[in-house]
């Protein structure tokens, strides 16, 4: 069973121009709440309440501002920094003592999920008891990710990070889940051309184990990577489509905590006041009246 979860917030934004890169896209509202509210709302439909959010040096004070470890979310919130940016598998290095002996899953910051099945995907995913699981999804241009070829049985018989030219279209999204041993095969991983430690390498010391999974989101689901700023205004506009039509919010935390029996009236109350006189708090005073 996977109940721990690392959120990297710190070391993302390649793809971003330094312009950009200048402020933690985590803390930029994605349409009307912050980007971190995504990720971390996809952990909560998993059922996950034990959660690292890994930042990058010297903004631990701002992430706190937004989501204080003590919060309204009946979850567990701890913070960790990382240095400078030296690849997705570091997080389990620095997120050792977090993990302890337990299994673990990572979601990436700037990553976006969305859809009817996904909660019920994302709970059969936290069912893991050894090996690894990944997420993929089809996307137009693959050779912006890490990139999975599967056989004609559905098994991932290959994993390349941004290929230049794939047959698959299969996108290895932003979501992964490992048993314990994550820990020590990250700490064996040296530096890619990069100089990065590659989450590509690291899932395929699993493959070559025969001890790794692919799960299917599904083309009625939605999987977003806000990487540049381009993607960044896609992922807002859909949003903004959506919650506009619907008038339900895609990735309000407490509407989440609610509904799972981790939270009750007075701690909505609470968040309302923590967050101030806007649109947000005014959808959550809807659910309890
Ligand atoms: C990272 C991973 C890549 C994965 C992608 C998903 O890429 O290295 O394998 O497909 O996240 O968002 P990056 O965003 O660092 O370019």
């Amino acid at each position: 069973m996977i109940k721990k979860a690392i959120i990297l917030a710190g070391g993302l934004g390649t793809r971003m121009s330094p312009l950009t890169k200048a402020v933690n896209k985590q803390l930029l509202p994605l349409y009307d709440k912050p980007l971190l509210f995504y990720p971390l709302s996809v952990l909560m439909l998993a059922g996950i309440k034990k959660i690292l959010i890994i930042v990058n040096k010297g903004q631990l004070s701002q992430f706190k501002k937004i989501l204080p470890e003590k919060n309204n979310l009946g979850i567990s919130i701890e913070y960790k920094e990382q240095l400078s940016p030296r690849g997705l598998p570091e997080a389990f290095i620095i997120g050792e003592k977090f993990i302890g002996k337990d299994n673990v899953s990572l979601i990436l910051g700037d990553n976006f999920f969305y859809g009817q099945s996904l909660t019920k995907i994302l709970k059969n995913c936290t069912k893991l008891i050894t090996g690894s699981k990944i997420l993929i999804h089809p996307v137009k241009n693959p050779q912006l990710y890490g990139v999975a070829t599967l056989n004609n049985k559905k098994k991932v018989v290959k994993l390349a990070e941004k290929p230049k030219r794939s047959k698959s279209s299969y996108a290895v999204t932003g979501m992964y889940f490992f048993d314990n041993e994550v820990v020590k095969f990250s700490k064996k991983l040296k530096p890619s051309k990069r100089g990065e430690l590659e989450i590509i390498d690291l899932l395929n010391i699993y493959k070559n184990k025969n001890k790794l999974k692919a799960e299917f989101i599904g083309r009625g689901g939605t999987w977003l990577d806000t990487g540049n700023v381009s993607d960044f205004y896609d992922a807002a506009n859909f949003i903004s489509t959506i919650e506009n039509r619907q008038g339900l919010k895609i990735a309000c935390l407490e509407e989440i905590s609610l509904n799972n029996g981790w939270i009750g009236k007075s701690q909505i109350y609470n968040a309302i006041n923590f967050y101030g006189k806007c649109d947000y708090s005014k959808y959550l005073k809807s659910l309890i009246s």
